[in-house]
């Protein structure tokens, strides 16, 4: 019996509230910890090269459309595309624990995306289905189309990537409120494959035509091969493509392709799983039978960076802050203006993703910025919301524009550092940054006619959280997603009452202070001894 009526009972359900939780196991069941690693055993490996020449453009030329000589498409293009989006960004060792990190952040470093590559033959390679696996840094071929590739396939000016979620991989932690996080990290690693594919001078956009169900088929992710409970489930198609936007109608054809038949098998992530039904009850009620790309409101504020930080030096130095030295988190005001101006929505990389409008706003927690007043500020992304955010805001706010050139409004002075780190479940990053914030996406009327919208909401803040983490570190700071916030206080804060508008991510941006107590390792110390390695 369903659980759940709607994606707005799963969202409801699913908010930590400071007298409850939201439904967990409630403990670390650390028998069971998912493998964060899939690995198709049977599949065919092709080894991918690491960087070795980097590229000498800036940080800053990421967002600005074409400024970027395209590279052609070959294997080690793409390889270096994966490499700066999904792989491995260091090892850390603390005693005798060690884990890897990854370019794109994960909530609880669990890590519960994983990728595959719709691939045009490339370097005499004949076309394929691919999954990358980021431990080995390569692919594991799935299916070749030696005698006829699709006709998607055959255009030559790009390929496919298909990101999925293993919902496992949060729920052992996070239980019901997985979901969630599984969502905010499609959002993460479409804004580090966006820039990725922008540092090569290349496109990626979300292709909403084609039905969520058909690409599960079309991967193999409905076949009995699953391991039970260890579902996986495919979120997005993208295209990547270093000659233009693809042309319309290019993927018709794909919702009836036949399914290949797989030969290899993925591998068990856990001992045992605890089953958490109402996550696949939410992922079922929203999921897409496609839609037409449609943005609009595309802003024109300028998009002036100073930034002179090589961009793959910024990718590759981006982490999680485990604390902030209040002291020191103080940020001048020119660093906070371009890390929000950054946030703004533009025809530009990471945003020119979406296929739908600007649908998230921040409300921010400032703390420490020079030459501005403490205080709630509101940071409207899409000048067409404004109307409807200050009708659901309390009534004795201010809303008092601080530059004509910045969408950005002060409600409430004051000190809001104790209520910032109440409202992020008492986590002190929240109080002790220069700023943090909330992300307010419109929802009831959005998800009653559309629930596949519900995803999207999740994506649009992992893309906003991607770009702050990127903007953090490029200002000498450093940022960290908070996927742990209450959602109703943050709403009684704001003075909303209605759910025309819920809170989806938090964030927070300060000084970092470094753990003295971990080693670091580079990202692919290991490969000489696991490449032609063990399956699993
Ligand atoms: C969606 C999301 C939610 C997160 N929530 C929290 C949080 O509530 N508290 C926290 O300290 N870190 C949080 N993090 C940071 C992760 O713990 C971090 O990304 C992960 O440990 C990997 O480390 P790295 O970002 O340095 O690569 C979150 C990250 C993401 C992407």
């Amino acid at each position: 019996m369903l659980k759940i009526e709607n994606i707005q009972d799963y969202h409801q359900r699913t908010k930590h509230q400071p007298e409850r939780y939201a439904r967990s196991l409630g403990y670390m069941d650390w028998q069971n910890q998912p493998n964060p690693f899939r690995f198709y055993k049977n599949s065919k490996r092709l080894d991918l090269p690491l960087i070795t020449d980097p590229l000498p453009y800036k940080y800053a030329s990421l967002y600005v459309a074409r400024s970027i000589k395209p590279q052609p498409l070959n294997l080690s293009s793409i390889a270096r595309f994966l490499e700066l989006s999904l792989g491995l960004s260091a090892w850390k060792q603390y005693g005798a624990s060690e884990w890897s990190l990854r370019m794109n952040p994960s909530s609880g470093n669990l890590h519960p995306t994983e990728c595959y590559l719709l691939l045009p033959g490339v370097d005499e390679f004949p076309a394929s289905i691919a999954h990358y696996n980021p431990l080995l840094h390569c692919l594991e071929i799935r299916y070749r189309f030696d005698d006829e590739e699709p006709e998607l396939l055959r255009h030559g000016t790009g390929f496919g990537v298909v990101l999925t979620s293993i919902f496992w991989r949060e729920a052992w932690k996070y239980g019901e409120r997985a979901f969630r996080y599984t969502q905010h990290d499609i959002g993460h690693a479409l804004g580090a494959l966006r820039f990725s594919a922008a540092l090569q001078g290349w496109g990626l956009r979300f292709i909403p035509e084609v039905p969520d169900g058909s690409l599960d088929r079309i991967l193999g992710l409905t076949d009995d091969t699953q391991v039970p409970g260890e579902t996986e489930r495919a979120d997005c198609l993208c295209w990547v493509s270093n000659a233009g936007a693809p042309a319309d109608g290019m993927f018709e054809g794909l919702s009836e392709m036949n399914p290949p038949t797989y030969l290899d098998t993925p591998n068990r992530l856990s001992p045992s799983i605890v089953d958490w039904p109402v996550i696949e009850e939410a992922a079922k009620m929203c999921e897409s039978p496609g839609y037409r790309r449609q943005v609009a409101e595309m802003t024109t504020e300028s998009m002036q960076k100073r930034s002179l930080h090589n961009a793959e030096t910024v990718i590759r130095q981006r982490r999680s802050a485990q604390a902030f030295d209040p002291r020191s988190s103080s940020m001048d005001f020119t660093s906070f203006r371009e890390i929000l101006t950054a946030t703004l929505p533009t025809a530009g990389a990471p945003f020119d993703v979406l296929a739908r409008s600007t649908n998230v706003h921040l409300f921010l927690f400032v703390h420490r910025v020079e030459g501005l007043e403490s205080g709630l500020y509101g940071f409207i992304r899409n000048a067409i919301d404004f109307t409807s955010l200050n009708r659901s805001c309390s009534g004795t706010f201010l809303w008092q524009r601080v530059e004509k050139a910045l969408p950005l409004y002060l409600l409430q002075p004051g000190d809001y550092t104790a209520a910032a780190e109440s409202v992020s479940c008492h986590q002190a990053i929240a109080g002790d940054s220069a700023f943090s914030l909330g992300m307010l996406a419109r929802f009831d009327s959005l998800l009653t006619e559309a629930p596949w919208m519900y995803p999207n909401l999740f994506w649009e803040a992992g893309l906003i959280g991607q770009v702050l983490y990127l903007e953090a570190e490029d200002k000498g700071f450093r940022g960290t997603g908070i996927g742990c916030y209450f959602d109703d206080v943050m709403h009684q804060q704001l003075g909303m009452t209605d759910k025309e508008w819920q809170d989806v991510y938090h964030f927070t941006i300060g000084m970092p202070v470094e753990d003295q107590r971990l080693q670091t390792k580079p990202p692919y110390h290991h490969l000489t001894q696991l490449r032609g390695g063990p399956d699993d």
